[in-house]
């Protein structure tokens, strides 16, 4: 049997590595640019507030840049020191530091720089971003500064520079990126929840149809996929059950017709082998026959003699009903079919047995459905085939014995049809015999022939009926035979 070889990487696995692999690739995408407008938003409000700061600290000492009083301009801008606010410087004309914040006092390199020096306009801005050592620690600023002008007049008297800390902003920034990073780490174990549980949706009918194969290159045709879906998948799990029903259908047949050709072929050549013994074993058994009855009309014979002559007459019919049974059985003769009431030939092959039931003491109980319409059948066939099954159950059971007898009608394969059951409480089958005694010359007795139900079968098989032993509450065994009813006549004769 060849295996089906496995995928290296599962549909599954590769499902939820590469929906999760695009999802994952969208997501950051789309996490990277909400991250640089927000840090771009962040250093915007900086610059807006820094210039709304300067400009305002220029207004409020603008006079006093004109005048000349510095001092008055260094008590104003060290009340302003404070928060983000880390150092303010003015500029005079020249572009020289005129007043420096406390705060950076010591700090030569950045108070000398200016970014107002030469020609500048009153609307013009300057920013800048510095390193600014204190002691050992480096801290970021950003510089915004305006020249300084008086209103109505194109001279500038000076510039306005303050220092911005980005402590805060670099706080913000981090803040945001945090968020943005837990955001994706949610998004991400979202992501692969939901690709697995896409995966798994997609995949299992996929299992179930794999499954599905493997079972039926095993043979087991009875194996049938659950169908989950109303997709294309669900089309292909319904479409493959159909398969396997049909399947196991002409496997059925296959079984069948191999059977009734077994059938046959035994039937052949017991055919031919019955034909001689039947032809060999005949005409001298008759005249044996002839001569024993001969011997038994003397009157003279005492007792004994004639016990020994009746032994004799009873071996004789022995070999005489072997030899009919076995001529029955191979015979094809064709059916002679009628009208014929079911209940009747039942109770025909009743009386037959009827001495043999009563000495027995065996209690028969009969149960028929009344008015059943007539069966087409060979009766004279059928009858026997009632005799073997019910000679059968009298061999079967004990003095004092009971056979029941049950005729009803049923449906089977939504076909109307017949049903006879004989019950006994004898000694019952055992279950490995239940197949085997169905086969010629099977038997368990020591007069047996072994052909009583061969021969039922056979005769059923004919008719288009089956005979099977059925499960039976307590001691004995159940025979049903099935006989198909006819829906019309014309349907009967055809
Ligand atoms: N009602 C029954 N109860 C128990 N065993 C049975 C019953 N009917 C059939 N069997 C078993 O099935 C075997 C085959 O039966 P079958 O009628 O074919 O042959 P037979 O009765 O042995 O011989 P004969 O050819 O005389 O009928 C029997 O030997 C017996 O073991
Ligand atoms: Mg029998």
């Amino acid at each position: 049997m060849k295996r089906i070889p496995r995928p290296r990487i599962s549909i599954y696995v590769q499902l939820v590595f590469w929906t999760s692999v695009i999802i994952l690739l969208l997501m950051f995408g789309v996490l990277y640019i909400i991250q640089t407008r927000e840090v771009k938003a962040i250093y915007q409000e900086k610059r807006e507030r820094g210039l709304v700061m300067v400009r305002y600290i220029s207004e409020m000492n603008v006079r006093s840049l004109v005048l000349g009083d510095l001092e008055s301009i260094d008590e104003n801008i060290s009340g302003l020191i404070r928060e983000d606010l880390a150092y303010v410087i003015f500029y005079d004309a020249d572009s020289k530091p005129v007043v420096v914040s406390q705060s950076i006092a010591d700090n030569a390199e950045v108070i000398n720089q200016t970014s107002c020096a030469g020609e500048v306009s009153p609307g013009d801005v300057f920013y800048n971003t510095i390193r600014l050592s204190r002691g050992r620690s480096l801290q970021e600023v950003m510089e915004v500064e305006v020249p300084v002008f008086i209103p109505g007049s194109e001279k500038k008297w000076g510039s306005v520079k303050i220092g911005l800390k980005l402590e805060d902003v670099f706080r913000r920034v981090q803040r945001t990126r945090l968020v943005l990073l837990g955001f994706g780490l949610a998004a991400f174990l979202l992501t692969v929840l939901g690709a697995n549980l896409l995966a798994r949706r997609i995949t299992r009918p996929i299992k179930n149809l794999v499954e599905g194969t493997r079972r039926i290159s095993r043979g087991d045709f009875s194996y049938r996929i659950p169908v989950i879906s109303s997709d294309e998948i669900g089309g292909l799990t319904r479409s493959f059950n159909q398969m396997a029903e049909e399947l196991l259908r002409a496997r059925e047949q296959m079984e069948e017709a191999n059977r009734r050709l077994l059938q046959a072929e035994k039937l052949a050549s017991i055919g031919r082998l019955s034909a001689t013994i039947a032809h060999e074993i005949r005409n001298p058994l008759t005249s044996v026959k002839l001569n024993i009855q001969k011997l038994a009309e003397i009157s003279t014979l005492d007792e004994l003699e004639r016990e020994h002559l009746s032994i004799a007459q009873a071996g004789i019919e022995q070999i005489e009903k072997f030899i009919k049974d076995l001529l029955s059985y191979t015979r094809a003769s064709s059916l002679q079919k009628d009208y014929f009431s079911l209940a009747e030939v039942l109770d025909e092959s009743l009386k037959l047995l009827q001495p043999s039931l009563k000495e027995k003491e065996v209690v028969v109980e009969k149960d028929y459905q009344p008015d059943l319409p007539p069966a087409y059948v060979d009766a004279d066939r059928l009858r026997q085939v009632f005799l073997n099954v019910l000679r059968n159950a009298y061999e079967a059971v004990d003095r004092g014995g009971r056979i029941e007898i049950s005729l009803r009608m049923n449906r089977e394969e939504d076909r109307p049809c017949f049903e006879v059951r004989i019950s006994d409480d004898g000694c019952g089958i055992p279950e490995k015999d239940r197949e085997n005694i169905f086969e010629p010359f099977f038997t368990t007795k020591s007069s047996g022939a072994g052909l009583g139900l061969a021969n039922a079968r056979r005769i059923l098989d004919q008719h288009g009926g089956t005979i099977r032993v059925v499960d039976k509450e307590g001691r004995g065994s159940c025979f049903l035979i099935t006989l198909p009813c006819p829906e019309s006549r014309q349907e009967a004769q055809t």
